[in-house]
């Protein structure tokens, strides 16, 4: 378990975060969401005892990262948002670095290193030059750094950014195959990036918790529709009355695009793409387009502005640990 108490860190007269709390349970894989500048790093900086906080406590397993410092440290692997990784080091003699300086004893290096690389794919490069990899391969170089000692808790800052959407992908594989054997906490500025891996999900904005829920819930609450952006060639009025027309949706608006395109709204678990596309082509029309529209960050921010401002979020206990309510009798 990591418990983060009332977190502040000032820069200068800056307030970076606020009384920043939660906690983060065994196992399981927590989402840090926020914009740029909204505190991650510096949280994540401060929990893996690189930074020093202006107060509050972070406890790893029980062990405080200020007060017990090497053994909070023990349990912890950290993904800095930039790794310094050494580019003339081979691949396994920058683990083998990386084994001593977190004091794997000897006996157990070589083990640790191969475990490390097999969980991130990378044991056939043991032999490259990190210099020569490509940047997906480094970030997994980054990852088995993280590894090395076996730690409990992963602390992973914006593990995916400046990474190919192929290279994203494996990254979340490897990712979602840690949970379970560690708590991950990895931070995110993109809402599907933590709705496909986290198990839960915390929101930071101008360095306070906004909100914490499970990915399941905050989902829910937001996705009230499903959205779907069209273009469709074919006479303006005559598409537009059939796209009303289609069963199950329930709002269509003209963008102000030229030629028009449409975002047509359905109930959240309705997916029409497969009966308007082929109601489309069969009225004899072409489609040029048809995306789903995702949420975003923003509307995250409008639904828990908009819905909860009257809530004071409460970082824990989680809702499985909540009290629970009694029905009223
Ligand atoms: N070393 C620093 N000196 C001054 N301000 C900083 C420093 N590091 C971060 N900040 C500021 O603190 C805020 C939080 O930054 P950061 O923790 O990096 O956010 P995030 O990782 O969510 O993008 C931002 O306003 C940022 O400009
Ligand atoms: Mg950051």
């Amino acid at each position: 378990m990591v418990e983060v108490d009332n977190l502040t860190r000032k820069y200068g007269a800056m307030l970076a975060i606020d009384r920043v709390t939660f906690r983060a349970h065994d196992g399981e894989i927590l989402g840090f969401l926020g914009k740029n500048g909204a505190g991650k790093t510096t949280t994540m900086r401060i929990m893996t005892g690189f930074l020093p906080a202006s107060s509050g406590t972070v406890r790893i397993n029980g062990a405080d990262i200020k007060e017990d410092s090497l053994e909070a440290r023990r349990q912890i692997g950290y993904l800095p948002e930039t790794a310094p990784l050494y580019e003339d080091m081979s691949v396994f003699s920058y683990l083998a670095f990386c084994a001593r300086i977190r004091e794997v004893p000897s006996r157990e290096v070589s083990t640790r290193i191969e475990q490390s690389m097999k969980a991130v794919h990378i044991s056939e490069r043991r032999n490259w030059q990190i210099g020569k990899l490509s940047k997906g391969l480094r970030r997994r170089v980054g990852l088995a750094q993280a590894l090395v000692h076996n730690p409990r808790v992963l602390i992973l800052d914006e593990p995916t950014e400046g990474l190919d959407p192929e290279q994203i992908i494996e990254i979340r594989r490897l990712i979602l195959g840690l949970r379970g054997d560690h708590t991950v906490i990895l931070s995110t500025h993109i809402l599907s990036e933590a709705q496909a891996l986290a198990d839960r999900i915390i929101i930071i904005d101008r360095g306070r918790i906004v909100a914490v829920d499970t990915t399941e819930n905050l989902t829910r609450a937001v996705v009230r529709a499903q959205r779907i952006r069209v273009q469709v060639e074919g006479p303006e009025a005559a598409v537009r009355k059939h796209l009303e027309g289609l069963s199950g949706v329930q709002r269509v608006e003209r963008l102000p695009d030229e030629p028009p395109r449409y975002v047509v709204e359905s109930e959240r678990d309705t997916d029409l793409r497969s009966r308007l596309a082929d109601s489309v082509i069969n009225a004899g029309w072409g489609l040029v387009e048809l995306e789903r529209i995702e949420p975003t960050l923003e509307d995250v921010f409008l639904h828990i502005t908009s819905h909860h401002e009257d809530r004071i979020p409460t970082p824990d206990p989680t809702p499985a640990e909540a009290p629970k309510e009694e029905a009223a009798a």
